[in-house]
């Protein structure tokens, strides 16, 4: 079987070389793309592909078309936004995700960015600390335990609220659960995003909701862009001086937050996961699944059923 590795953004070398070898161990043949800048790269590299592994690769109708003999995309990472799944489902494409495998590594660099931000982007100027600072986590799956777990090193006061998560869950992992977003943002010093890109997430994080912070808060999001509603966000931070807009995800109005000089950050491309550790633990897993489902028809991680 022939399988596809697209990756406008690459894997670590070290991680290609262990989808290498696992793939091929399998009696499979390895394709890569990688670092595509026209979809039309893509389009040509699908069409004989039996499966594909990408990361937030667009996989579209069109490239769902293109791919004749495509039967499995696994999304090595979390959030599978960037995949048509309902499209796929009707073509009979199985999709899946890779849960938890590069969590560690979007865990870690949010605090990268909160540090940075509270040091005031080391400009030199004293800042403050995040020892004894409200740290809310905005959904308590596999990167919000992750950050917990942080925090908790930093001596931060933890919460988190999830929808989908009981309660007893987060106070188990030893952190306070609260009963909505609200009660989140209205408590927390720093809120840590965390929610995956959905019709019921996408702008939810709004004008009014932010505008719940106390004095100084501070939004971090390592999540997706799309759950930012920019207009209502930038109108908010022209009149409240005192809030902070952080992110790993550059916002489509990112000239217009650019103005907030001292209280606005973005990494110049999406790089939470981008460590040699999570390209090998999400990109490997994605090919054990690739193998185990030509081997066995195993589905167990299909995200489009
Ligand atoms: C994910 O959903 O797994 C993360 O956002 C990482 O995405 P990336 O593979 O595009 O860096």
């Amino acid at each position: 079987m022939k399988v596809l590795v697209a990756t406008e953004k690459p894997f670590a070398a070290v991680a290609v070389e262990g989808i290498k070898k696992e793939i091929e161990g399998a009696g499979n043949e390895l394709v890569l793309l990688e670092k595509y800048t026209d979809v039309a790269q893509l389009l040509d590299a699908v069409k004989d592909a039996d499966a594909m592994i990408v990361r937030s690769d667009k996989v579209t109708p069109a490239v769902l078309d293109a791919a004749k003999n495509l039967k499995i995309v696994v999304r090595a990472g979390a959030g599978y936004d960037s995949i048509d799944t309902a499209y796929a489902k009707e073509k009979g494409v199985i999709v899946e995700n890779t849960p938890g495998q590069n969590s560690n590594a979007v865990a870690e660099l949010v605090f990268g960015l909160m540090v940075y931000a509270v040091r005031n982007f080391y400009n030199g100027k004293a800042g403050t600390e995040l020892m004894g600072k409200k740290l809310g986590i905005l959904a308590f799956g596999n990167v919000g335990r992750n950050v917990a777990r942080v925090a908790k090193g930093f001596g931060m006061d933890v919460y988190a609220y999830d929808a989908f998560c009981p309660k007893e869950v987060i106070e188990e992992a030893g952190v306070k659960a609260v009963d909505s977003q609200e009660e989140l943002f209205k408590n927390c010093d720093v809120v840590s995003l965390h929610i995956p890109a959905t019709p019921e997430t996408k702008q939810s994080i709004n004008y009014n909701l932010v505008n719940m912070m106390k004095k100084g808060g501070m939004v971090v999001n390592t999540a997706r862009k799309e759950v930012i509603n920019e207009p209502e966000l930038i109108k908010l931070m022209e009149e409240r001086t005192d809030l902070k807009y952080i992110t790993d995800i550059k916002p489509d109005a990112d000239e217009e937050f650019a103005k907030f000089e001292g209280r606005y950050f973005s990494t110049p491309k999406k790089m939470g996961a981008q460590t040699a550790e999570a390209n090998i633990n999400a990109g490997i897993a994605a090919a054990k699944q690739i193998n185990a489902y030509f081997k066995d028809g195993c589905t167990k991680f299909q995200v489009n059923k």
